[in-house]
């Protein structure tokens, strides 16, 4: 009997990818590769179906395909949008890893959740704009949503079962980023190639500038409200700078659970795919007297503005974060191809969000702005905040 479990990987390509597969090429004789997906990293993909030997894969468009059906003939290939979901709702799966970057993950990591499997969420933004949706849909299927994002993974293991009921607030931490210590006078002269040299994790593009700007932060206070059900006044957010203690849990006795590991996206991958058993990894070990002292300190404001525009999001909630993360998504990409300086993202956030608030008071605001009844409603409302994005920028052009 195969005891093996079988995982199915969303965004094996990527960063969550490249360490999803170094916990599974530690433990093959544990799990079973299903399905591995990609955008377009098709040659990366076919290295990988030699190593990892999957049923299916899915890349991004039909051309993609007929290259790699003609290199594996064996091989299922799917693609596009569609085929993401059918890798997703696969019933061969057991754990979905779900590791596609922005809404791209939306609609097959909800396939998943509707099928009930394990998804192990690294892909957080699914969650922000549609979280409700994705609570109810777990609770009829009962699919377990196990949070791999290292803050959340950290509170899931603090609480390993026990009473949500004492805890008192959710302390997520973070690193700061690359300009925790930058004088502010000096922000308009940020250079892309800082920003995305982040100063303990090695992620992703997007991810690694929404943790500059601290929008991640953010985007994971409102991921932390859903995972947890916890409301957002009992979310806080310190600056951790050694990253370590990966985020705490007060309890209504003053007592503080925290749980801490080198800042490396192995530990929490491992626990999720591992779950509910713990799995032993090959990793340098965490030598404390080597760290010698762990920091804390208060968030400033004025140096993470995109920290605010998120917190606000989440205490307004409906479609509010759906389309902050459109915006942050349209915003963010503008400044990976060199379009914006980095201070811009801030500000043209602000204006986005400013517009959308005046338009959400106006008794023509169109419902899905108002409230997420719908995976489409939150397409849209994240569609909403990218235009709005993407008619200033070109307003900025044409200047
Ligand atoms: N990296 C981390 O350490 C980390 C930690 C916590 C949470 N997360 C979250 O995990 C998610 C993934 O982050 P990452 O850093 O791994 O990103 P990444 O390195 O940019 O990888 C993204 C993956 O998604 C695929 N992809 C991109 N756009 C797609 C689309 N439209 N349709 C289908 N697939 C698409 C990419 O394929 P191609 O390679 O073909 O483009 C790649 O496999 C994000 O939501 C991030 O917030 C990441």
């Amino acid at each position: 009997m195969n005891l093996q479990k079988k995982i199915s990987l969303l965004g094996a390509t990527g960063s969550i990818g490249d360490s999803t597969l170094s916990v599974i090429r530690e433990h093959p004789d544990l799990f079973q590769v299903i399905s591995l997906t990609c955008y377009s990293s098709v040659e990366k993909l076919c290295e990988l179906v030699r190593e990892f030997k999957p049923q299916k894969v899915c890349v991004h468009s039909m051309n993609e395909a007929r290259h790699v059906r003609e290199a594996f003939p064996e091989l299922e290939v799917h693609s596009g949008p569609e085929g993401l979901i059918r890798v997703a709702e696969d019933p061969e799966t057991e754990t979905l890893v779900a590791g596609i970057v922005g809404s791209a993950g939306l609609f097959p990591t909800y396939a998943a959740v509707s099928s009930g499997k394990n998804v192990a969420l690294a892909n957080k933004e699914p969650l922000v704009m549609a979280g409700r949706l994705f609570l109810e849909e777990a609770s009829k299927t009962g699919a377990n949503i196990l949070p791999t994002d290292s803050e959340h993974n950290a509170i899931f293991q603090v609480l390993d079962g026990r009473s949500q009921k004492n805890i008192k607030k959710l302390v997520l931490t973070a690193s700061g980023g690359p300009f925790r210590d930058l004088p502010l006078e000096q922000f308009s002269q940020i250079r892309l190639e800082d920003s995305l040299r982040h100063p303990n994790w090695k992620m992703g593009n997007k991810i690694t500038i929404d943790s500059a700007t601290m929008m991640n932060k953010g985007l994971e206070v409102i991921e932390a409200r859903w995972l947890f059900e916890m409301p957002v006044e009992n979310i806080e957010v310190i600056v951790h700078r050694e990253s370590i203690v990966h985020s705490m849990v007060e309890f209504s006795d003053g007592s503080i659970l925290a749980q801490l590991g080198l800042p490396d996206m192995r530990i929490p991958i491992s626990y999720c795919l591992g779950w509910p058993e713990r799995l032993e990894l090959d990793l340098p070990q965490l030598d404390l007297t080597q760290v010698g002292s762990l920091n804390f300190s208060k968030v400033e404001s004025e140096r993470y503005p995109c920290l605010d525009l998120a917190i606000e999001a989440a205490r307004l909630d409906r479609s509010v974060p759906a389309v902050l993360n459109g915006a942050n998504e349209a915003v963010v990409e503008s400044y990976l191809i060199g379009h914006l300086r980095f201070v811009d993202i801030a500000n043209l956030l602000e204006t986005v969000m400013s517009g959308f608030y005046s338009l959400y008071q106006k008794p023509d605001c169109p419902e899905y702005l108002k409230n997420i009844h719908s995976l489409e409603d939150a397409v849209r409302a994240d569609q909403w905040g990218r235009d709005e994005a993407q008619r200033l920028l070109l307003k900025r052009d044409a200047a």
